[in-house]
């Protein structure tokens, strides 16, 4: 098949093909590690739709999906606490087996502090699984049990990941060329 080429990227990262095997790995990792486990996805907003969608219907065992959504705000959220929660999973969590699926771990904010929300609900477990990890960046600790890929930091979109809205639905993940967003 071939791959829709866009003049704002540079080059691609990742395939659509390399995505499809890692996630195939990720999948049945989180099935093994699961097995017998009363499992939620929970998906989130937006950019993780795409890995998400691809993510489970990977996987083996039972699980139900639900979804979150946040923003953080002011300058000072690099600095920790200042997320708000827009949209709140719409099942029971408590007592069942979190999984926190990102499109990408950054200063490490979010899923820091979606946690920690998260672990305020009683589960009987939280983990976090993100396709993308750019550890360079990181501002706040956080454990992410599952990385798809390890990158570089540079503008990735594409795979679900966006550049003011757009990109998201390019199938590969690709390096946004600097001139598109130092416009
Ligand atoms: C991105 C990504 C994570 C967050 C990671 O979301 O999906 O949620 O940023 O960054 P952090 O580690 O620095 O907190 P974004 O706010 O761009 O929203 P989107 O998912 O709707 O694109």
């Amino acid at each position: 098949m071939s791959m829709p080429s866009y003049p704002d990227i540079s080059r691609v990262l990742y395939t659509a093909q390399e995505i499809e095997d890692r996630v195939k790995e990720l999948a049945h990792a989180i099935s093994q590690d699961f097995s017998g486990q009363d499992v939620v996805l929970i998906g989130v907003l937006r950019g993780s739709f795409v890995f998400l969608a691809d993510l489970c219907r990977q996987i083996s065992i039972p699980v139900a999906i639900d979804f979150v959504a946040c923003s953080s705000y002011g300058a000072s959220s690099v600095s920790g606490g200042n997320l708000s929660i827009t949209k709140d999973v719409s099942g029971v969590v408590q007592g069942r087996s979190l999984i926190l699926v990102e499109d990408i771990v950054d200063t490490g904010l979010t899923l820091r502090e979606l946690k920690l929300f998260m672990e305020s609900k009683q589960p009987h477990s939280v983990h976090i699984i993100s396709l993308l990890d750019k550890p360079s960046r990181r501002k706040m600790e956080v454990t992410v049990d599952y990385i798809g890929f390890t990158i570089p930091d540079e503008f990735v979109v594409g795979y679900g990941l966006d550049y003011d809205e757009r990109f998201r639905h390019l199938p590969y993940i690709g390096v946004l060329k600097p001139e598109v967003y130092n416009k």
